[in-house]
């Protein structure tokens, strides 16, 4: 097991259930909620500190930060986190500081693209990548990620094949949510070259870029090269890997000058509001003196992850799963168990465990399910015994 020097298995379901979460709160409490992507780890020393200096002095006014707004802190340390984390630099000029990311991929397809115009996306996909394109009066066009025998992998050919004249935009999620995978040079600048070809815009959510396993590294796609920064937007946030979710704050990167004046003369950076000041006072603090925490947590969430594999490939062989590259989510396909509801429903009625349905991430998946292993370990090993029992126990 994975060193636990800042107590991440010590939080117990008790003290879940007593938050105020969504995670926690949707379900009757005696469901494990392996669903909504949030960690249920106690929050980063440095994130509560910030929070306990606003809350003690009840300083709640608009707020200030090193002599300017608040949202150029969170746009600075951005853009140190990338070069350190990533190598790749940015302009902290070259940003705008949101509330979410979610916010972002709307925004963006209402300023890149009109009603009828085409998304492309590889699917399955985290549900608000198809929730944006069509509540806005556009199109989907799914390029499916096949299974290589190996793990799931970006289909070029097929893409290439889908980017009829009405696809404006390309929706790439990297890491991707929800199979696990890591995109790899070679893959990003086949997509790169389409992009180009096809003149594309590209929005690459890279939020969970630094959940990453195995020693792999993220690339940001803008780094790939100036002609793919020149149409990029990227979009990344600090709450999914230190668990802040509900504070609110996320940075969209514009590659260019004018893809960021294009995206302005339709949204105007009003209309977007900023983030509350705790948002950014957390987000400036996981990233800059965060690390020590988040090695940790890493830690332990491969740790999870090897043991869910493991689980899975002992006790329910039955479950395709491919080991997650990077995410706290495992995607899992139940097909081979001929379930006669789907895995969503029969693991919550069986098991008492709420995992996340596959239709949401692409109709054709009803058989599968998303499961996030980012709990203490005793948890995840009672709703892994739970799903056991409830598979070998069907009649
Ligand atoms: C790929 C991806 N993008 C965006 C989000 C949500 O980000 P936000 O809460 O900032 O809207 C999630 C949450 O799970 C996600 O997995």
């Amino acid at each position: 097991m994975a060193n636990d020097a800042f107590h991440l298995n010590d939080i117990s379901v008790a003290t879940l259930l007593e938050r105020q979460s969504l995670k926690w709160r949707r379900y009757e409490p005696d469901v494990i909620p392996l669903w909504v992507a949030d960690m249920d780890f106690p929050v980063a020393p440095c994130v509560q500190r910030v929070m306990e200096k606003s809350t003690a002095k009840g300083d709640y006014g608009y707020a200030l930060r090193d002599g300017d707004q608040p949202a150029m802190a969170a746009s600075k340390a951005f853009a140190c986190r990338m070069e350190q984390k990533f190598g790749w630099r940015v302009d902290p000029a070259d940003t705008l500081v949101i509330n979410d990311l979610v916010q972002a991929l709307f925004a963006s397809v209402i300023a890149f693209t009109d009603p009828g115009d085409a998304v492309a996306m590889q699917t399955p996909i985290y549900p608000p990548f198809r929730d944006a394109v069509r509540d806005t009066g556009r199109r989907i066009v799914a390029n499916p990620m096949p299974d290589d025998g190996r793990r799931f992998v970006i289909d070029a050919k097929d893409l290439a094949e889908r980017l009829d004249g009405n696809v404006k935009l390309l929706f790439l999620c990297n890491p991707h949510n929800p199979t696990g995978r890591v995109l790899e040079r070679a893959e990003l600048e086949k997509l790169a070259q389409l992009a180009a070809e096809k003149d594309l815009i590209v929005i690459s959510d890279e939020i969970h870029s630094d959940i990453i396993f195995d020693g792999r590294r993220h690339i940001p796609f803008a780094s790939i090269s100036d002609e793919a920064a020149s149409r990029t937007v990227t979009l990344t946030s600090a709450t999914k890997s230190y668990g802040f979710a509900g504070l609110r704050c996320g940075v969209v990167h514009f590659g260019s000058k004018s893809l960021k004046q294009r995206f302005e003369a339709r949204i105007h950076p009003r209309l977007l509001g900023t983030p509350g000041v705790t948002g950014i006072d957390a987000t400036v603090a996981a990233w800059t003196s965060g690390e020590p925490w988040f090695a940790g947590a890493l830690d332990h969430l491969q740790s999870n992850r090897d043991e869910l594999i493991a689980t899975i490939g002992r006790d329910l062989p039955e479950v395709k799963v491919r080991s997650p590259e990077a995410t706290y989510l495992a995607w899992l396909d139940f097909s081979a168990l001929d379930l006669t509801e789907t895995p969503y429903d029969f693991f919550l009625n069986k098991a008492r465990v709420a995992l996340s349905p596959g239709a949401a991430f692409d109709p054709a998946c009803e058989r599968f399910a998303r499961l996030n292993f980012a709990t203490t370990r005793p948890i995840l090993a009672e709703a892994l015994a739970r799903m056991v029992r409830a598979v070998r126990g069907r009649s």
